[in-house]
């Protein structure tokens, strides 16, 4: 039988699932809800589901999974109610906005039935995965890094200038980084930067610098106001006369030596929901969900890029290191 699905959330990402989800043959796509009726109804229509005003509407549908899909302050409350009610999850990420969310969410996916995945996708992105390749395979053994992604602007959708949505501009799409660099390199130890106010209501330029448990040192810089001209998305990581590059989600470049001669891809003529990794990490989301594996993207890895988000206010607010784990804030379990 199907896996049945709801979607909570019918804007840019949660049609880009839904459609993903529509080819594979071992899911129905029931329910699309969304807090604006003629959203809801719109991609309803597009994938022949039911319109539903949200959670509850869904869960009474009899869903096996929700994806969740709104925006970033409004992922905790529904996905820790989904869970306690039996049905798997898939989140867009960022997993909270807070450490407390995060707390929350992993703890309720501890004791859940339903698996819980987090929406990293990059990690699933040809780029990503051919640079990760060559570490796997021990061709480059990491010692330093720059990872940097800038925005054009925050501007569409609207709430994306909005804190109080976003939960800080390093949730928006930076949130990402952080989690690229507990994929490639492992958990960060230490970290430190800076950050400023210059365009926005809130800090929209980072320079950040983690040093990693395993030794790797790397850099995270974030811009919010660069405008579209690209790159404005790449990764650079240096071993022993060894690199690897990524330009956005295009091209990726491996050089093994100062006079050998680099390989590489080029995903340009890739479909765009293949490129960014969608296609695979729902693919991977559907087979979690029917115990055929783990889920791939965990509620710690979602816990511990929460963590590098807050550790890295910290550390620019209070001008001074920050040492990682955090602790537990006060009154939590
Ligand atoms: N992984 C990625 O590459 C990626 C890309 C884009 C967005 N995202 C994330 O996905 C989420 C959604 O982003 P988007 O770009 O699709 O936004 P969007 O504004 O296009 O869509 C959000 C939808 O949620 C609805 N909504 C808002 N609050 C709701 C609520 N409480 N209950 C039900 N529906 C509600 C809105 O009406 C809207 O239709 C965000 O958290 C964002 O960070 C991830």
């Amino acid at each position: 039988m199907a896996l049945r699905v709801g979607i909570l959330g019918a804007g840019f990402i949660g049609r880009i699932h839904a459609l993903n989800l529509r080819r594979d043959e071992r899911v129905a796509v029931v329910g699309v809800a969304d807090a604006v009726p003629e959203a809801a109804a719109r991609l309803a229509a597009e994938v022949e589901a039911t319109p539903l005003g949200g959670l509850d509407a869904l869960l009474d549908l009899g869903v096996d999974a929700v994806y969740v899909t709104t925006p970033n302050t409004h992922h905790v409350e529904p996905v820790v109610r989904a869970l306690e009610h039996g049905v798997h999850v898939f989140s867009e990420k960022p997993m909270a906005t807070s450490l407390e969310g995060a707390r929350a969410i992993r703890a309720a996916a501890g004791r859940a039935r339903g698996i819980y995945q987090i929406g990293f996708n990059r990690r699933f992105a040809d780029v990503y995965r051919f640079a990760k390749r060559f570490i796997d395979e021990g061709r480059l053994t990491p010692l330093a890094a720059q990872l940097k992604h800038n925005r054009g602007e925050l501007q569409h959708p609207a709430w994306t200038a909005d804190a109080g949505v976003t939960g800080g501009y390093l949730y928006e799409t930076p949130v990402h980084l952080f989690d690229m660099t507990r994929f490639l390199f492992g958990d960060v130890a230490v970290i430190q930067g800076f950050a400023r106010q210059a365009v926005y209501r809130e800090l929209d330029d980072f320079a950040m610098v983690l040093a990693c448990r395993g030794g790797v040192i790397a850099t995270v810089t974030s811009v919010a106001h660069a405008t579209w001209l690209f790159p404005s998305e790449r990764v650079e990581v240096y071993g022993s006369h060894a690199t690897v590059v990524t330009e956005e989600l295009e091209r990726a470049a491996f050089s093994p030596g100062p006079r050998d001669p680099a390989e590489g891809i080029d995903c340009a003529a890739m479909a765009f929901e293949h490129k960014w990794g969608y296609v695979m990490e729902d693919r991977l989301f559907v087979d979690a969900a029917l115990g055929e594996r783990p889920p791939a993207v965990t509620a710690d890895d979602g816990y511990r890029a929460t963590e590098l988000v807050e550790a890295s206010y910290r550390a620019a607010r209070e001008r001074r290191a920050i040492t990682l784990p955090l602790p537990a804030p006060a009154g939590s379990g």
